[in-house]
């Protein structure tokens, strides 16, 4: 007797349903998908009990004709494609003709459409799949589906359904992503009768995210736009402060469609190190735009992966375009009371002021003062740690010794030495008290950075410092409060960081080649960019039969021992399309620059003189990109005088 059973139409239609809906959410997002695919300019999403009992999406879209309404339930019945060819380019959401026929076979569905044209619209009803009626009725255009009792029919799915609290969770959140994957679609979110989320649907995604993520995450936002090779990147991420515990904030869109992407959510992260503490993600809404021919979204069942024909371009368009908004961001972590009458956060603002990001201020408009007026200074002494010596070149010298054993560190790395751009010597007489001096120096006269301008030192006071550690200062109306350790080791982080970049390392050949077996596809990456990991100093060869490499050199930064890891890393990256060469080898460059500035800066709880302490003050004073230490600290926090004034009821 043959084992092999031909199984009824109904089980597969009940297998089939399983990979496109498992839970009240995936059902919300085919129906917004259909509504977003017919054009609507509103949507409202209504459940019950989590959705398990009641769902409801209505639309303002282009509806269903009559004579396509029984058509719409059946597998495979689509009006998105037309035929094979259509594959290589989707640019709907919706595309297979499941979602309606797997939804209506474990749920009792209605359906109520009218198109534009048409003199009334169509009520549909279903039960597990079959239609027990269809008749005319009136209603507005558009379309409404109502689906009730999930998974009745299919006990084995149903007892895995979770607490009706955690399926709300769940169906909120896929309705969040999707109005932030359209901010031109006005989304309202009921949840057993209380109003969830309403987007306006004007078209402006700062306000949807402030719509969704609330003001203060809106506050803190640094614009992207970018594009490369046909792939466009635009949107928002989360500046330095607004960093989150999990990736939950985390919104990548191809085309609009919301997908989970390795590629993209490394290249965000790995854009971050230096600006985020180790145990913190980046947030973002970002759009990646693509030829719909370069990416086949037709790989994962419930359409949350996508494949691209480049991800490496992927990887770096997103990379450099995060990248490039970080290192220009002035945005600096604002001190605010929380306690006190009315609480200073809300100050000045309605409920309901129009969502403005402090990023969204050109910088222009902060550079743009008067020009600096040297008599204008009003120094007044710093009292530091009880020192009240004003500083001289000579006095500085004194200060000396703890830097120079951090210059003894930086002396440790290769490429400093060897870089192409030999600092300039110290000029004597010159006001640079650091072991720093001669970084500092060779990148005064540029600036520390290219892109962001530098400010006029404006007019200040250095009120002291507290507990040796914060170092306070009046200026422009506000108390601008300075962790100096932190400011002093990105003030020396970047200028090592600048003079590292364009230079390219003195190999070092191996006495003993370093030999190290890789998986398939890691090893097919390397030799596939032989040339790639040539051009950053190392020489190998590879065996097929064992896929082993043996590596005879290596750029002279790395440590022997660390080389293995780093080039294993280097080619699981290349493979999986998480990583690039050039930034990895940089990454691993910073990284020995993070410790060599961390001790060379000046240590918190210790005494500096006081031009040691106005050198930090006027860096920060006139570097407004300087936000957070390497290790993603903030730099700087303000205070402004609007605030103390509330705070004590002046105002
Ligand atoms: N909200 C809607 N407005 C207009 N047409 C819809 C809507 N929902 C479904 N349809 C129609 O029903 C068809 C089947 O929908 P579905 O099963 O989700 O498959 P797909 O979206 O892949 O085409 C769609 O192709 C579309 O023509
Ligand atoms: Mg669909």
């Amino acid at each position: 007797m043959g084992k092999i059973n031909l199984l009824s139409f109904e089980v597969a239609n009940l297998i089939a349903a399983g990979e496109v809906v498992d839970r009240p959410a995936s059902v919300i997002k085919e129906l917004m998908e259909n509504s977003i695919d017919a054009g609507a300019k509103r949507i409202t999403v209504e459940i019950k009990n989590g959705g398990i009992t009641y769902m409801r999406v209505s639309d303002d879209g282009c509806g269903i004709a009559p004579e396509d309404m029984p058509l719409a339930l059946k597998r495979h019945a689509t009006s998105k494609i037309a035929n094979a060819e259509d594959l290589n380019a989707i640019f709907t959401l919706g595309f297979r003709g499941e979602a309606l026929a797997a939804i209506s076979s474990v749920s009792k569905v209605r359906i109520l459409s009218k198109t534009a044209d048409a003199e009334s619209g169509t009520l549909l009803y279903a039960e597990g799949g079959n239609i027990l009626s269809v008749s005319e009725t009136g209603c507005p255009n558009g379309t409404t589906v109502t689906v009730e009792e999930l998974f009745a029919n299919v006990p084995a799915r149903r007892k895995f359904l979770k607490k009706d609290a955690t399926e709300t969770a769940a169906v909120c959140a896929n309705v969040e992503k999707i109005a932030l994957s359209h901010p031109e679609i006005a989304v309202r979110l009921i949840t057993d009768g209380v109003s969830k989320l309403e987007t306006v649907g004007d078209g402006k995604l700062e306000n949807t995210i402030y719509s969704i993520y609330g003001r203060e995450f809106a506050k803190h936002l640094l614009s992207i736009k970018a594009q490369n090779g046909g792939v466009e990147v635009t949107g928002y991420i989360g500046n330095s402060h607004n960093v989150k515990p999990t990736r939950a904030y985390q919104n990548f869109f191809i085309n609009h469609r919301f997908i989970k992407s390795k590629t993209a959510t490394a290249a965000i992260e790995q854009a971050f190190s230096s600006y985020i503490a180790s145990e913190r993600f980046p947030a973002c809404v970002l759009f990646i735009d693509i030829n719909p021919g370069a990416v086949d979204v037709n790989v994962h069942p419930a359409k949350l992966e996508v494949k691209f024909s480049n991800e490496k371009l992927i990887f770096d368009t997103v990379y450099y375009a995060v990248r490039s908004a970080l290192e220009k961001s002035t945005d600096r972590a604002e001190l605010e009371f929380s306690g006190g009458s009315q609480p200073a956060r809300h100050a000045g603002t309605s409920a309901f002021t129009p969502p403005v990001s402090r990023a969204f201020v050109p910088v222009v408009d902060r550079v743009d003062r008067p020009a600096f007026q040297p008599e204008q200074i009003r120094f007044t002494k710093p009292q530091i740690g009880g020192s009240l010596v004003l500083s001289s070149p000579s006095s500085s010298e004194n200060t000396m010794n703890e830097p120079e054993k951090g210059s003894e560190d930086i002396g440790k790395i290769a490429p400093l030495h060897t870089a192409a751009t030999a600092p300039p010597a110290v000029d004597a007489t010159s006001h640079i008290p650091f072991a720093d001096r001669a970084d500092v120096k060779a990148t005064d006269a540029a600036d520390i950075r290219n892109f962001v301008e530098k400010l006029p030192l404006p007019e200040y006071k250095i009120i002291g410092v507290a507990f040796n550690t914060y170092i306070f200062v009046e200026s422009e109306g506000k108390v601008t409060i300075i962790d100096k350790h932190a400011a002093h080791e990105r003030i020396i982080f970047e200028s090592m960081r600048r003079r590292i970049r364009d230079f390219s390392p003195s190999p070092q050949v191996l006495l003993v080649p370093i030999v190290l077996a890789l998986p398939q596809g890691d090893f097919a990456a390397v030799l596939e960019n032989t040339a790639c990991f040539e051009s950053i100093g190392f020489a190998f060869s590879a065996d097929e039969t064992t896929r082993q490499i043996k590596i005879s050199q290596i750029p002279s930064v790395l440590k022997i021992n660390d080389v293995s890891d780093i080039f294993a890393t280097m080619a699981a990256q290349l493979a999986t399309g998480t990583g690039n060469i050039e930034i990895t080898k940089n990454e691993v460059y910073e990284r020995v620059i993070y410790q060599a500035s961390c001790k060379a800066a000046m240590k918190g709880g210790r005494v500096d003189s006081d031009s040691d302490v106005r050198y930090v003050v006027e860096k920060v004073l006139t570097i407004p990109d300087l936000t957070v230490c390497p290790h993603g600290r903030p730099v700087v926090v303000t205070l402004t005088k609007h605030s103390l004034d509330r705070q004590f009821g002046r105002e």
